[in-house]
């Protein structure tokens, strides 16, 4: 995710905002930038790649002055390059401006500023807000609170943006909405630190404020802090005092990045369906614009690996179910060689993380010789396969830094729900009722994620009692199948414990011969309409000695009585459940690794993007 750094006071700005850009490494990012003001000119530095290429381009050039901002950008509107990095600049050359999270309306507010003769440089949602505020500033002669409330006020989405004037260096204004952002205060009020959270600031100052939702704060040198909100309301700073480990802080409080990207998960999501999901809509410009093409489809074909894969598996319900579409889905390591008969009636999806893997790549090769039309679901923005594609959505979960993926699994899901969703509709096999249903319970999912995340102290107990194992099984059905393949995995990664996934009435025909004390089963038992079946499963386990560990519906006392353990999910639609009944498996096996002392976020033998066959 983006990181914003910022500071102002008595010192050289430039060291101190780099230094805070490495401390918001950990985010992930594809591009840096800086702008800082020495005298009567604004110097702004931008790279693609890391912060030492940024450090490279400034060399030698003016990176005097004591006030300045920076920003570690994760692409999302616009390929990643130094064009699209932050800061961006009006176009009088006075202002420069940072900004973390989406402005969702930034299609019309681009619009109108281009008929009154704006020019834009690059591709991005930022862009547009610094030339807003510089048109509202010009044309209302206002003060640079103002214009800066008045754009906040016309732009829909999530922002935290830092914003510096040429003409006022005494002056740095930030403000936030949906995306955090802090500041340091320093002695006297003489020096200010500002981060995208506390990890560029905890070295320099313990006293922090956070802003709330919709506040602006003038961060003016020697001066105390003055908040405001957007109606220019006075708001008073809460001021804490931290104390942080910086260790911790590199991973954003937690031990390691997996764990931090499993709780990241209700947050995501909600950048995911941001602006896509609205409360009686979804709009996805994908589906408007390429409506024909998908509702002309003989079938879909979903290809990927791994994790992507069984998120494609999930996938094909979803459109089989709401869609009435034939939906396969195929490993794309093996559909890039068979005799799959693809041609120009198919349409083939492509979903993965990083959007470079070698496999998924040579599978969209191989759909574009057939002349099938390619759709991406992709996390990576400006990736080898969000460009081979013909059109796809991006999943917006930000970068997944630990190996075994977590958050990109859930912001595929959602993407493939929504996806859907909108295609059933526009193709008018959905009654309105439904929809409405499905979308309502979609913008339920963070808090219920929320809900389960609670119970990570008790699955952190449990997974201390199954260390031991040398074998899990993992069943479900229907929705779950997918779910018992993805926990089964995730163990096997980080844990090096065999385990495997099932559809649960297969037991019978294999997996039943190992059933033993020693073999623990993960039940993925949520209330369904085969619920009684899974349950008779769990007794044939029971009676052979195996210890049930299930995941259940808030509530379900039956199956409390007959598992070894429960962990509860709140209730949600048939086919959401996989976005709850991920998470304790994702926490288990993280819990289970970290208990065996492994190195949970780069386990042995594998790669984040395998980009070799
Ligand atoms: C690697 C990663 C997995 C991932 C798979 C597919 O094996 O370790 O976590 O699911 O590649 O990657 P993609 O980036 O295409 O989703």
């Amino acid at each position: 995710m983006c990181g914003i750094v910022g500071y102002i006071g008595h010192r050289e700005a430039y060291p101190i905002l780099i230094n805070g850009l490495k401390r918001l490494e950990y985010r992930g990012y594809d591009s840096a930038g800086c702008a800082l003001i020495d005298g009567d000119q604004l110097n702004v530095y931008k790279a693609k790649g890391k912060v030492s290429d940024l450090e490279q381009e400034a060399e030698g050039k003016d990176v005097k002055g004591t006030v300045g901002i920076a920003h570690t950008r994760w692409a999302t509107h616009g390929e990643p390059s130094a064009t699209n990095a932050h800061p961006h600049v009006s176009m009088d050359g006075t202002l420069a401006l940072v900004h973390n999270g989406i402005i969702e309306n930034y299609a019309t507010l681009r619009e109108n500023l281009s008929k009154h003769g704006v020019t834009f440089y690059s591709e991005t949602d930022t862009e547009i807000l610094v030339k807003l505020i510089e048109y509202i500033k010009n044309k209302r002669q206002c003060d640079l609170l103002t214009a800066v409330r008045m754009a906040l006020r016309q732009s829909i989405g999530a922002y935290a943006i830092a914003l510096i004037d040429k003409n006022d260096p005494d002056v740095l204004i930030v403000a936030r909405k949906s995306s955090p952002l802090a500041i340091g205060i320093g002695q006297n009020n003489d020096e200010f630190f500002i981060g995208s959270d506390a990890s560029p600031i905890a070295e320099y100052t313990k006293q922090v404020t956070y802003l709330n939702d919709e506040e602006v704060a003038v961060v003016r040198r020697g001066k105390p802090l003055k908040i405001v909100n957007l109606y220019n309301e006075e708001v008073e700073a809460n001021v804490q005092t931290i104390n942080l480990d910086l260790g911790m802080l590199s991973k954003g409080g937690f031990p390691h990045f997996m764990l931090k990207e499993i709780f990241d998960q209700p947050e995501v999501l909600r950048d995911c369906m941001r602006g896509r999901l609205l409360p009686d809509k979804v709009v996805l410009s994908a589906v408007v614009n390429y409506k024909e093409h998908l509702l002309n489809a003989r079938r879909f074909i979903i290809v990927s690996c791994g994790t992507s894969w069984h998120a494609g598996l999930i996938g094909k319900q979803l459109i089989e179910s709401f869609c009435e579409i034939p939906t396969e889905v195929e490993y794309a390591s093996e559909f890039r060689y068979n005799r799959t008969t693809v041609d120009e009636r198919d349409v083939v999806i492509a979903v993965s993380q990083s959007g470079e893997t070698a496999d998924t790549l040579a599978a969209i090769e191989k759909a574009k010789e057939k002349g099938a039309f390619v759709f991406g679901i992709v996390n990576a923005v400006g990736s080898s396969i969000a460009r081979a594609s013909d059109t796809g959505i991006y999943i917006h979960v930000g970068p997944e830094i630990g190996v075994a993926s977590t958050k990109a699994f859930t912001g595929q899901v959602t993407v493939f729900s929504m996806f859907a969703l909108a295609l059933a509709k526009a193709k008018g096999v959905v009654t309105e009722e439904n929809y409405l249903t499905i979308i309502g319970e979609l913008s339920c999912i963070p808090d219920k994620i929320n809900k389960v995340l609670e119970q990570n102290d008790r699955i952190r107990s449990l997974a201390r009692i199954f260390t031991y194992a040398h074998n899990f099984l993992y069943l479900g059905r229907g929705y779950n199948y997918p779910v018992a393949l993805e926990g089964a995995l995730k163990l096997k990664e980080i844990s090096y414990i065999h385990a495997e996934g099932y559809p649960a009435a297969e037991m019978k025909h294999g997996p039943i011969a190992l059933i033993d004390s020693e073999m623990p089963v993960v039940f993925l038992a949520t209330h369904h309409k085969l619920h009684k079946k899974i349950m008779s499963n769990m007794m044939e386990v029971k009676s052979r000695g195996g210890r049930i560990i299930a995941v259940v519906t808030e509530g379900d006392d039956e199956v409390r009585a007959i598992a070894d353990e429960v962990i509860e999910v709140p209730p949600t639609e048939n086919c959401l459940v996989p976005l709850l009944s991920v998470i304790p498996l994702q926490l288990l096996a993280y819990h289970v690794a970290v208990a065996k002392g492994l190195n949970v976020d780069q386990p042995r033998n594998l790669a984040k993007s395998v980009t070799v066959e």
